[in-house]
């Protein structure tokens, strides 16, 4: 793909368009219904999010009041932790569904590995059956899509040893001073599409000097330049706003294209902040 195609194309051949509306931290309610509408409105087509952010009644809300065609949007969802596990995965699945107020999804996730630190004898056990309930629903035209979220290699491989489908992206955290280069590079070597959450680092590195001079010399702002370094990086960015201009702005991101200088400089950033979640560590 190249850094100004509007969509990638998954390892199942699937198209998914590049970047996606993030809701995670968008209050349930008015707000999430109309930040929803704004950004159909404004051009995403790509709606991202989960049934832990508690707001899958308002997005499917804000998705029906948009008055777009359910066909021309890619609509992701993940399972919580809770639910993990073959028969709890497939209800949670008709239980998101349900709010969504829509009767397939584009794609869906396991949202976090069950890790050891949690589960010392049956992570990879429990991984695998979320798995297999993953590719039956897939298997029964009820998911176009399927993935994994926040996944590093050492939780992908056994999934890849008894998988018959291969998972088409791993969504983890990825912004400026946060690379996670190990499972990023990983992914690319399985074909598998890394999406970015949180690729403003939840706000975190906006106000970095470094990162406010590359902005600048583009004439852009620094959200710009995150979510083009990721389309650049050839990860797909999922930036969340509940307020209007921003939604909009960070669609704008094809009128320009970062040096490999400016790039390298961003990638050898340090750590700015971010979520502090790590998938061995999460006791949740
Ligand atoms: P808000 O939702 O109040 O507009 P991330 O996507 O990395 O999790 O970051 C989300 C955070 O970044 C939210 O606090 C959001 O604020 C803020 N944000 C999103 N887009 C922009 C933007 N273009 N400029 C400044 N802040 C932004």
């Amino acid at each position: 793909m190249s850094n100004n195609s509007s969509i990638y194309v998954l390892n199942n051949q699937s198209e998914i368009p590049a970047i996606g509306f993030g809701t995670w931290q968008t209050p349930d309610g008015e707000t999430a219904i109309n930040s929803v509408k704004v950004a159909i409105k404004a051009g995403y087509t790509h709606i991202d999010t989960a049934a832990v952010y508690g707001n899958e009644v308002s997005v499917g809300q804000g998705i029906k009041e948009s008055g777009v065609d359910r066909a021309s949007l890619f609509i992701t969802s993940k399972v919580w932790n809770n639910e993990r596990g073959y028969e709890s995965t497939l209800a949670a699945f008709e239980k998101t569904i349900s709010d969504l107020q829509t009767d397939y999804l584009d794609l869906y996730l396991i949202h976090w590995p069950a890790n050891e630190k949690q589960f010392p004898d049956t992570w990879q056990q429990i991984n695998a059956d979320t798995w297999r309930a993953m590719e039956e629903l897939q298997a029964a035209g009820k998911i176009k899509s399927i993935g994994l979220s926040n996944f590093l290699q050492h939780h992908i491989d056994p999934i890849l040893k008894t998988a018959k489908v291969a998972p088409a992206v791993n969504q983890i955290e990825f912004h400026p001073g946060f690379m996670q280069a190990e499972v990023v590079d990983y992914c690319k070597s399985k074909n598998i599409l890394i999406e970015a959450w949180s690729p403003l680092g939840t706000g975190k590195v906006l106000d970095n000097e470094t990162l406010k001079a590359i902005a600048t010399k583009y004439n852009k702002s620094v959200a710009h330049v995150c979510i083009k370094w990721c389309l650049q990086h050839e990860t797909l960015p999922l930036p969340k706003s509940i307020t209007p201009e921003r939604i909009k702005q960070n669609l704008e991101v094809y009128d320009f294209e970062l040096s490999a200088e400016d790039i390298a400089t961003i990638d050898a950033l340090p750590y700015i902040g971010g979520s502090g979640l790590h998938p061995d560590e999460v006791d949740f």
